[in-house]
């Protein structure tokens, strides 16, 4: 029977909040994608770099593409930050720990790269951020430079793969494009890396051997130092704000740790297993921290179904469900009684639930989920058989 859940809703904004995080991200993505592969051409020449950045990156230099990017990177990292701050466990994967460090340095270490190239124009319009000139800073003058935009490339395009990779690793479609899809996310960064090794060495033979491309670059050098103290300004303005920004997310989370501890919750599973937790923590948080194998591919995004369970008693201490988990459920084949252990939050006394599918699940039974529809009561998980696949992140980590 198809669930009733889809009339429970209540407010829309958690399910907004995940959209606009998701779709801004994929957005930021496609960006740092083309740029990626423009920096790849640097394996051709450096021309055909500055020749290429007319057409790859054209969407993103129009007044409306600048505006757009602008727009969905601040929304994407207020909605990081956001999403941090509401945290109310350490129950985090490798893969979810790695995603949120990686995106937590990501604009100190793009910020002076952003403001060279996008703003600089706004102060000096003559001065042109091409990428001879460009390479010609990172790899003559600010060798550190260099090794940041490096190590920041690797940085970003890591958090934006996982990112990317949670999401359409559980679309039914993920199995007939995996094989085009994951070797593009390895060879984008690598070639771009080598496109930039490329260009930086033909930028030093340049500079060295011909003297008109050297007063050139010099031209531009000398008009971005007109700018440079306005935009260090800026810069450290910017990077101080955000850090302050970073420590509330984190003192928030630590906060609401701190305050659920001395409310204690239990929770009943089918057989005979009892976990104790705390007030405000998910089903599926108390699970894993009191070590019960509980299924959960999408590691708690609410999007996989994997980690549903029937309540059985207690129903009314669980927090309602979220339009995610309505949308969510509403795709599967659920009772009045079923929700999403990642979504449903305890918030006093007891519940019992059965869960309902065992939690060696793997992503198969987010993509085909019908192939999974238990044929014996849920009270007959057995958890002892294969071993469990928790994640498909395990799977591969691009
Ligand atoms: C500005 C700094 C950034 C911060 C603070 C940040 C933070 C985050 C956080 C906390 C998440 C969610 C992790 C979770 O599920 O708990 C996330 C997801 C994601 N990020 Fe970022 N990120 C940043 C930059 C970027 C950039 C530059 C890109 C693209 C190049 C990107 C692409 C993505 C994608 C595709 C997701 C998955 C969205 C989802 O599952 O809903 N992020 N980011
Ligand atoms: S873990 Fe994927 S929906 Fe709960």
């Amino acid at each position: 029977m198809v669930s009733s859940v889809k009339q429970r809703g209540t407010s829309s904004l958690d399910l907004w909040i995940r959209s606009a995080r998701l779709f801004s991200g994929l957005f930021l993505s496609l960006f740092v994608l083309t740029h990626l592969a423009n920096l790849a051409l640097g394996l051709v020449s450096l021309e055909a770099i500055d020749a290429w950045r007319g057409i790859l990156m054209a969407p993103w230099r129009s007044g409306a593409g600048s505006l757009i990017l602008a727009l969905a990177a601040f929304i994407h990292a207020s909605i990081g930050l956001y999403t941090i701050s509401k945290r109310r466990s350490l129950t985090l994967s490798r893969v979810d720990v790695v995603q949120i460090i990686l995106g937590v340095l990501t604009p100190p270490l793009l910020i002076t790269h952003v403001l060279t190239l996008r703003v600089t124009s706004l102060f000096v319009p003559e001065f042109d951020a091409s990428y001879a000139v460009i390479l010609s800073v990172y790899w003559s003058l600010a060798p550190a430079y260099a090794f940041q935009q490096l190590f920041v490339v690797m940085i970003v395009w890591v958090h934006a793969a996982i990112g990317f990779y949670s999401w359409i690793a559980l679309r039914p479609v993920w199995p007939r494009i995996r094989n085009i899809v994951l070797p593009i996310l390895f060879l984008v960064p690598i070639l771009a890396l080598l496109g930039f090794v490329e260009a930086g060495k033909e930028v030093l033979y340049r500079l060295e051997n011909d003297a008109a491309w050297l007063d050139h670059i010099r031209a531009a050098q000398h008009l971005y130092s007109q700018a440079a103290p306005t935009l260090n300004a800026i810069n450290t303005n910017v990077v101080a704000s955000y850090w302050i920004l970073v420590s509330i997310a984190f003192l928030s989370w630590a906060v609401r740790i701190y305050v659920g501890r001395s409310r204690p919750v239990r929770v009943f599973y089918e057989g005979d297993a009892t976990a104790t937790g705390r007030s405000g923590l998910s089903l599926l948080e108390i699970s894993l921290t009191s070590g019960i194998p509980h299924a959960h591919i999408c590691q708690g995004r609410g999007r996989c179904g994997t980690c549903r369970v029937d309540i059985l008693r207690g129903g009314q201490n669980l927090t309602p469900p979220t339009d995610q988990e309505i949308k969510t459920l509403s795709q599967l084949h659920v009772t009045d009684t079923t929700r999403l252990a990642c979504q449903a939050r305890l918030l006093q006394g007891e519940v019992a639930i059965a869960r309902i599918l065992p939690a060696y699940a793997d992503i198969s039974a987010a993509q085909t989920p019908e192939e999974w529809e238990p044929k014996d009561s849920p009270s007959k998980i057995d958890d002892t058989l294969p071993a469990p696949v928790s994640s498909p992140l395990q799977e591969v980590t691009p």
